[in-house]
């Protein structure tokens, strides 16, 4: 097991940093620890219905800043990460969909009960039934995963809402009838030192039901 202070202080570690140091790349061994996180990360129905474009081609990143609030911390970092999640393809009895299910080595009763679970489950269900918003957020997990695990090894990052969403699809050439851009995460290594966390306290944010 992991010791449990040095997990907390990872998360201590961790801050949305806002300029990183350009001169410094993260390896390959090291980001490709990342993407296993990225690839190992629950998702709804374990559908991994994402794409992570990850890009570190410098000219690729400046021209997506202006697109991206102009944020520093686009073009100064080592990798970002563009998330996309299906749209087409995560519709209930998509082929794809059949695929992900088949894959699964279920008998065709069980295979058939799955796809009827998940077609109510998007078509009837309360907070599903928007694809894009339903796959977003599977791909808000797996950033948010590999947000804490990149602190534990010591690299920076900052997730990035603030982009203009129909202009990096379009930048980026992505066929918004198949795929459609989540969020973006930015990796790589400070330059300042962080600032003071602030935090609610536990007692605002939880309440136990006993
Ligand atoms: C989904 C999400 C989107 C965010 N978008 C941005 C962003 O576009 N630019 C930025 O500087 N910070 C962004 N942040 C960082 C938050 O402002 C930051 O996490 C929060 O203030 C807490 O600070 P800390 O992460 O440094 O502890 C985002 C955070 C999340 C979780």
């Amino acid at each position: 097991m992991i010791d449990k202070k040095e997990i907390l202080d990872s998360y201590h570690f961790r801050h949305a940093c806002k300029v990183f140091d350009a001169n410094k790349t993260i390896t390959d061994e090291d980001f490709n620890f990342l993407l296993e996180v990225a690839r190992l990360s629950p998702t709804s129905f374990g559908m991994q219905g994402v794409k992570l474009y990850v890009i570190t081609d410098a000219k690729t990143k400046q021209n997506l800043k202006p697109l991206c609030w102009n944020q520093n911390q686009i073009d100064s970092c080592s990798h970002l990460v563009v998330f996309t999640t299906k749209t087409k393809d995560l519709k209930p009895n998509s082929e794809w969909v059949k695929d992900r299910f088949a894959e699964r080595g279920l008998n065709d009763a069980m295979q058939k009960a799955y796809l009827n679970r998940y077609e109510s489950f998007h078509n009837e269900g309360e907070f599903t039934k928007d694809i894009y918003q339903w796959g977003s957020r599977q791909a808000y997990i797996i950033m948010a995963n590999m947000l804490s695990v990149a602190a534990t090894i010591g690299i920076d990052s900052c997730p990035i809402e603030g982009f203009e969403k129909s202009n990096v699809e379009k930048y980026l050439d992505i066929d918004t009838t198949k795929e459609q851009v989540s969020v973006i995460t930015a990796f790589g290594y400070r330059v300042n030192p962080q600032s003071i966390k602030n935090r609610l306290p536990q007692d605002a944010i939880v309440e136990f039901i006993r």
